[in-house]
Parts: C-alpha cells; structure tokens; sequence
C-alpha cells in the first residue's frame, strides 16, 4: 500500500546513462479507451522500443513514487525490468488541482510520467499498456506521444451483487482487472440482500450459518419456477475480503461495502429473528428463494441498532480506504411497520404520522453511527422518499422513471449525487439481439435496450442543471444485478464492451464523444479481450467464448 503521496520525492528522474535505441518508424496510433483529453501522436516516427519490458535504474525503485510507479506498470500488465546501466523510465511529481490527472511524455529514449497524486500512476500506465502497438518491422513498441489527462467525474463505479448469484474472488478479481483497464476506480459490493448474505461477520456467525444458503433458486428460464435444489453455501471469509480489497488497491481502485437498510434484509432476519418485525402475522422469515420486493424490513429497536453498529463496525475495519460506506435504502416496503403493533406505538412516541419515517430513523442512525468511523453514507435514492436525509449523505440515483427527477431532487436538496438510472447503466438489462442459448436471458427487459451505444448516449451533465449542482454529480455507475447472471461468463457478456461506453461517459465530456469513432477503439480492444479470455459481446450480439 502506498504511503500519504506528500512524502514522496517531488522527482525521481534518471537521466539515461546509455541510450535505448529506438523502435522502427510506429505508423498505428493507439486506440484508448477512455480517450485521453489532449494525445499527440508522432504518427510514423520512431517510438519506444518495449523490447522485453521497459528498462528501469535501480535507482528509481530507491524512492516510494518510483516503486508505485513500477507496481503501477505490473499490475496494468507493462514488463519493467532491472536495470543497472540503463533507465528508461522516471516519475515526476507535480501540482495539479485534479488529484487524479497525469501526463505521459514518450520519446525513443524513455518514458516521462508526470502525476499530481499515487491515482495518477494506475491511470498513466494504463494508458501505456494500451499503448503497446506493432512498430513497421513488427516489433512491440510505443509510439513517440504527449499525453495529458485527467477525467471528467471523480467516482466511476461498477456494482457487482453476489446476493443473487455469487461470484467467487476469482470472477470478482477479473472483474477488477476490467475496470483498471478502462479507469473505474470504485468497485460497490452489494454483499447483502433477501436472497443471501456474503460476507463473515465474526460478531454474528448465523449471518453466514444461515444466510448464506438458500432452499432453492429461481430457473433462469422461468423466474416464477425454482430449481428446487438448496444451495451450497456462500459467503466471503474475511480473510477473502482483505484479499479482494488488497487486489482491488493495487489495481487504483476503492471498494465501497453495501449492506441493505432497512429493507432487502430477509438473510440477515432469517438468521436472527428478532431484528424483524415479529409481531406481524405470519412472521417466518426465510432467505428468499424469489426475486423482488420482499416484505421483511428491521424492526426499529435499540437492539437492532447495537446489531447494525457492530456490523458495520466490522465492515469499517475491512474496508480501510472505503470513505463511504453504503447502506442501501432501496425498495423497503412499509407493510410491516404498518402492521406491527410494536412499530405502530414506537411511532407515535416519536411524532411520526408516516410509516416511511421509520426508513428514515434508520438513515439517520447509520449516517451518526459511520460518522463515528469517519464515513460518509451512501444510500439508493428512496433515502429522500417521504422527508430528507442527513446532508452530507451520497445519494445513488437509480429510479429514472420516478417524477419529479430523484436525481433533480437530490441535488435540489444539496447532496453529492452518484448516477446509476435503470434507463442506461443497468447492466443486468438487455443489450438487443440475443443468442439462441438460454443461459443469456436477460432480467428486467422491460426497460430500453440498453447496449453500449445508449450508455454512450449518456450525458451526467445536462445543460439545465447549475454549475453548482453540477458540480455535486460525483460520478457515474454501472449495476450488475444477478438474478439473470449465474456464471463469470455471462456477468462478462452483460459488462464488456459496455463497460468501456461507462468509462468514456465518466472521463469525457458528452460534446467530445463520437460513437462510430469509439467503435473503432472498442474493437482496438478485442485482443486484449481474447488475452484475457473475456466473454465478450461481438458487434452482432454473439459471445465471444460461449
Ligand atoms: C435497485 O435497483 N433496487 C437499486
């Protein structure tokens, strides 16, 4: 992990002792996605010969920048070498304002990377690994080029949800090689909901004993018909979620926890009763075997609150670098609350005359409970349904159909605002013609087909909000929903290359983006695509590895 930048020295450069000798004249220019906001190409110069890796002094790896600059360069999969006479490569540190931006000066002699913060590193020598083209005697080499760059929207997420349909570290662990590539830098890991609960918690072992399975599995066929076969067990240790988070680190990239308050919360009912609305009649809670909107909601109790706060105790130490935790909020149905005699009492103590406050007693107590771990919360948009939410709480806009705009909302009410609308970044949707195979049956088609070209039609900033509204849009992301995504391959059919459409719309503004042109650096991406062994989806709807 990398030490607080300030401590680095402000350069480490080494000047070449010998001269590298320069590729034969580079004729392609790299196609990068994201596209960087200023590259000069030197098209049909010599580049930078890569050789068997980018040569690299002794020297450089004395300080912390040069080592992070080197692990930077391994991780995006660029081969750097030992050097002892040679240095090929130095790292710069400069002011900027956008602790992300970064520059890239290559010349036939080296490679210059200039950052203003340790992000600035991943994205620089992703922007080299996507660099490597073939000189004219064939050779590996990188164009002579001046890249400056920084992007457009600080947050750039994906949501896995390994609720529905588990992905193991492996998938997970690729999935956050996908978005290094192109830039992401938040991972949101949906790790509870009605259908499972997946992380250890060591407080409360039945979480996992008996949240973590589930008596059976809607087909993907028929989502009204289950599979009848109970499942095995499945949950992060947490010694595998250090591991995720570790590896998700090396890569520039935050994982931001998700556990669902109050509602989609039947695993963790399930697993102690008590936390649920008990007095309710019928009152059986289950881990669901059915998707949707279930009724189970916590019940507004202290202890219920002691059990939440060591919870999310426990996420907080597992999650380090998260600085917002987020606590779901979506779709809690108030049915319960409405008919426990219990909640009713508890709301006429507290003044309440609507169910839906109850909702909001919840947010207020995890957004006092994260500020004592210096957290922010982050919630799904209906922490604004019926009153307000703590300021300084992040709201993830999902529901584009709701009128007046959540999002408009949002903003209106002064908070900082991530966009995921089920109109464009749902990646679960469906992406128009389909294969014949079953298996790649989209869930919630109702909504548009949404393939890469609609989530590149998006524009985050729209001329008729404020420049100060504008300004709390933090950033954009993508959700894979798994009820429909039972295996790696799919849940990389659904993604890739509409990941790469995300990126582009987080990084650069919607006036400077030309989606016939980006098709021609999508497919600049298919090698590495097959190098990766990525399922993913062809121009005609086909898997590439079905
Ligand atoms: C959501 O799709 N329920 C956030």
């Amino acid at each position: 992990m990398m030490k607080p930048f300030t401590a680095l020295c402000a350069a480490v450069i080494v000047l070449s002792e010998l001269s590298a000798a320069p590729s034969a004249p580079v004729q392609v220019a790299p196609g990068i996605i994201p596209q960087p906001v200023s590259m000069q190409v030197a098209a049909g110069q010599p580049g930078f010969a890569m050789g068997e890796g980018i040569r690299v002094h002794y020297s450089v790896s004395r300080s912390e920048a040069g080592r992070a600059a080197i692990r930077a360069l391994q991780a995006a999969g660029v081969s750097v070498l030992p050097e002892e006479n040679v240095s090929e490569l130095s790292v710069e540190q400069v002011r900027q304002d956008n602790k992300e931006w970064y520059a890239v000066s290559v010349t036939p002699e080296g490679i210059v990377l200039r950052v203003a913060g340790p992000q600035g590193l991943y994205y620089a020598a992703q922007t080299l690994a996507q660099s490597i083209v073939k000189d004219e005697a064939g050779q590996p080499a990188i164009p002579s080029m001046q890249v400056e760059d920084a992007p457009l929207l600080p947050y750039r997420g994906l949501m896995l949800d390994p609720c529905r349909h588990p992905q193991t570290v492996d998938e997970t662990c690729k999935m956050l090689r996908i978005m290094a590539r192109y830039k992401l830098n938040r991972l949101h890991w949906h790790l509870a909901d009605d259908q499972g609960w997946r992380i250890e918690i060591k407080k409360y072992p039945r979480l996992t004993e008996v949240g973590a399975r589930r008596d059976e599995t809607p087909t993907l066929a028929n989502h009204e018909v289950g599979d009848g076969k109970p499942t095995e067990p499945f949950y992060f240790t947490q010694d595998e979620v250090r591991y995720v988070v570790a590896y998700a680190n090396s890569l520039g990239i935050t994982v931001i926890p998700e556990i669902e308050v109050p509602g989609h919360s039947s695993a963790a009912i399930a697993a102690y009763p008590e936390l649920g609305n008990a007095d309710v009649p019928g009152y059986a809670p289950k881990v669901a075997t059915t998707w949707g909107v279930l009724p189970y909601t916590y019940a507004p109790k202290e202890s219920t609150l002691r059990f939440l706060e060591d919870v999310f105790a426990e996420l907080c130490a597992l999650f380090p670098r998260a600085p917002f935790v987020h606590i779901g909020g979506d779709e809690a149905p108030r049915d319960q609350w409405q008919k426990s005699p219990y909640v009713q009492n508890f709301m006429r103590q507290h003044g309440m005359r609507y169910a839906g406050e109850v909702q909001h007693w919840f947010t207020r107590h995890m957004a006092k409970l994260m500020a004592k771990h210096d957290r922010r919360i982050v919630g799904w948009d209906e922490i604004l349904d019926d009153g307000n939410a703590p300021a300084d709480a992040v709201v993830m806009y999902w529901r584009s159909w709701v009128r007046p705009s959540a999002m408009r909302r949002a903003l209106r009410a002064g908070h900082e605002v991530i966009l995921s609308p089920d109109s464009h970044f749902y990646f679960n949707f469906s992406q128009g013609k389909l294969p014949e195979d079953p298996r790649y049956k989209p869930h919630g088609c109702q909504k548009a087909e949404q393939d890469w070209r609609h989530v590149y039609s998006y524009n985050p900033t729209p001329a008729n909000l404020s420049a100060e509204e504008k300004s709390r849009i933090i950033g954009l992301q993508a959700n894979c929903w798994s009820e429909s995504i039972a295996d790696g391959a799919k849940l990389e059919y659904q993604t890739v290359p509409r990941i790469c459409a995300l990126a582009e719309v987080a990084w650069r503004p919607a006036e400077q983006r030309n989606a016939d042109e980006f098709l021609q650096r999508i497919m600049a991406q298919y090698p590495w695509f097959e190098e990766q062994a990525i399922n993913y989806r062809r121009e005609d709807g086909s898997p590439a590895r079905p």
